[in-house]
């Protein structure tokens, strides 16, 4: 019946049915909210979520804080999209899964109490294991990871890492670093799987392996395939490895040839690969800041490469924009997102980050544009990842912390990391493989009884922690008493004095030293010197007594001094947990089969020296490694 026919009293009526089919209608809007429908199209997803988004709604989810200054209520007050753990904030010391599980949901909890429910992503350095975690299986460093030259192997490590991740509820990892290491006086060189660029290239099959195999015809999009699969983060953007003299966040000074052909292409394969984050380099090329540029960031790296997730800063990184750091806070910001950061590491005054970039907005001077350009980035990624179905953790992946396939895998990496750069001397018949039955062994130096020192930095804290009471592992000295025949006796001095090696009757020993833990610029160094005793253990061993040396360091160091008098020298890098590996490898049950992803120099007086330059004369060139059979038993 029309309404114009109806009767005059009929009509109030009629208006109120009306006004109940439109509230009606509206809940059942509200009711069926497009952005929240996994069977929508992604683009439908972010588009009907993005309208219905605030500006603080949108800023918000271009933040990310630290932990420790994270709760359900400052998620919720201020919209907050992420949260990482910086190298050693955990819940607790020696904190469980549990533990772990509990913290990332509570902080979930309240993002999802937000109006609109946007769930928040998790960040860590994962960046060689779950290494922040208690009994995590810890993964020899990139650099020992480049001398397999193994993509596959190296996939399997990203599979197990992000199961690892997982287990603790954390959805992203802020690995790999694709650096191409250009100087071992960079505190960071460890890090990075070559001086060779074409083997960084190689290895960024970790992405795979950490965030799942792009499906076919899929080029180039963020992709993470579900729950036992992390967002993964290339890094850091671009040249971080060719500072000038390996200083640290410094200045990389380099013609645009030798900065696209040497340090750019691993963001193609890792793009190609579907990587879901970038992170931008705190360093500099040719004086400009890499937080500031926007040629670079978005004209290439979006623009040129087609990067299609998000692009995030590094820790204070906008913040070291200026010099002294946050000298202009309102510039940092300005210019940081100007440049094309979409999320910003703030890492813990967000309420100044969030009230200067709204301010910058409102006046106009940063457009509405470049928001709109970050939410969608930030967006695509949760919604690629099944963030908005599965934002809250359980305990199903608990048991694969630490799991004993992964310390398997740990110990196959580090047998395939090792490079055996000499074996015999003075034609001496070759000491390696070492004979498993002798009647006393000695085994010295800093580095064979020391979990810390083997595993590095990014190891339960930032810097690493020296000792054994870090974390489960193997340390060398026990991987070589598990080898040996019982009836070999094994002695332990870690510097012991001449009179007590030549009087103790020793058929051969094991030297082990190196480096202490390090990370970021507490490693730039300009002597790269074997740490404390070490080379007097080498001294007073190696006189004497038949030996090995096993190296173990974050880069080549100063050993040209002692190779003389060495019988057989081991670079073991930084192998890990899983120290059962070098001794594999050291008796025969393994052979050696490392070549050298980095020169190793004969002085730092020739430094930076890599492979293909003009004045090349290292003392072991890129590429050298001696092999071994494994002994037939
Ligand atoms: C650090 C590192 C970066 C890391 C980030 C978060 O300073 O430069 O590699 O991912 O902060 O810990």
């Amino acid at each position: 019946m029309g309404v114009a026919k109806m009767g005059r009293s009929a009509r109030p009526l009629v208006g109120f049915g009306l006004l109940v089919l439109c509230f009606m209608a509206a809940m059942a809007e509200d009711e069926y909210l497009k952005y929240k429908d996994p069977k929508q199209p992604l683009g439908a997803r972010i588009k009907d979520l993005m309208k219905r988004m605030s500006l603080e709604e949108k800023i918000g989810q271009m933040t990310q804080i630290e932990r420790k200054v994270a709760s359900a209520d400052v998620m919720k007050q201020y919209f907050i999209g992420s949260v990482l753990s910086g190298g050693g904030s955990v819940p607790a010391p020696k904190a469980s899964v549990q533990d772990w599980v509990n913290m990332v949901n509570e902080i979930q909890k309240g993002a999802l109490s937000t109006r609109l429910g946007i769930p928040m992503i998790y960040g860590i350095d994962a960046v060689h294991g779950h290494n922040n975690v208690y009994k995590a299986t810890i993964f020899p460093h990139n650099i020992g990871l480049g001398v397999t030259r193994d993509p596959e192997l190296v996939k399997r490590i990203g599979a197990a890492t992000a199961l690892e991740v997982r287990a603790t509820g954390i959805p992203y990892a802020f690995a790999p670093c694709i650096a191409v290491c250009r100087d071992p006086r960079w505190g960071r060189c460890y890090e990075s799987y070559s001086e060779d660029h074409k083997i960084v290239q190689m290895m960024t099959e970790i992405i795979p392996g950490l965030q799942g195999d792009l499906p076919p015809k899929s080029r180039s999009v963020p992709f993470v395939a579900g729950k036992t699969k992390v967002a993964a983060c290339a890094k850091h953007f671009v040249g971080d490895g060719g500072t000038v003299k390996g200083v640290d966040e410094s200045n990389t000074v380099i013609n645009i040839k030798d900065l696209f052909s040497i340090h750019m292409p691993a963001y193609y394969d890792s793009i190609k690969k579907g990587v879901a984050t970038v992170m931008v380099s705190y360093s500099s090329v040719n004086g400009e800041k890499m937080h500031a540029n926007g040629n670079l960031v978005t004209g290439f790296l979006k623009n040129k490469l087609k990067f299609r997730g998000f692009v995030i800063s590094d820790w204070q990184g906008i913040d070291r924009i200026t010099n002294p750091p946050h000298a202009n806070y309102t510039y940092s910001v300005y210019a940081g997102i100007l440049a094309g950061i979409d999320m910003i590491m703030v890492p813990e005054n967000y309420a100044e980050y969030l009230s200067t970039l709204t301010e910058l907005v409102k006046k106009n001077v940063i457009p509405m544009s470049r928001i709109n350009d970050a939410v969608k980035r930030i967006l695509r990624v949760k919604f690629a990842m099944g963030l908005f179905e599965n934002p809250l953790a359980d305990l199903s992946l608990a048991n694969q912390l630490g799991s004993q396939e992964h310390r398997e895998l740990a110990r196959e990496a580090v047998r395939k990391s090792l490079v055996l750069l000499k074996n015999g001397k003075n034609g001496h018949y070759p000491l390696l493989p070492l004979p498993k039955k002798a009647p006393k062994i000695l085994v010295a130096g800093t580095h064979a009884d020391n979990l810390g020192f083997q595993c590095g930095g990014w190891t339960i804290e930032w810097q690493g922690v020296p000792g054994n009471d870090l974390t489960a592992g193997t340390t060398i000295l026990t991987a070589v008493k598990n080898t040996v025949d019982p009836s070999t006796q094994v002695v332990f001095q870690e510097n012991p004095d001449a009179g007590f090696v030549k009087s103790g009757g020793f058929s051969y020993a094991i030297v082990v030293v190196g480096e202490v833990a390090y990370a970021e610029m507490f490693g730039d160094s300009a002597n790269l010197t074997i740490a404390g005793t070490g080379g007097a253990a080498i001294n007073t061993v190696c006189g004497a007594v038949k030996c090995v040396v096993v190296v173990v360091s974050g880069r080549p160091v100063v050993i040209e001094p002692y190779v003389a008098k060495i019988d057989a020298l081991v670079a073991a890098w930084l192998p890990g947990t899983e120290g059962q590996g070098v001794a594999d490898v050291l008796f025969g049950d393994y052979g050696f089969s490392g070549k050298l992803a980095r020169t190793w120099f004969k002085s730092v007086d020739q430094l930076p020296m890599n492979v293909g330059d003009r004045h090349y004369d290292p003392l072991f060139a890129f590429g050298f490694g001696l092999t071994t059979k494994p002994k037939v038993n």
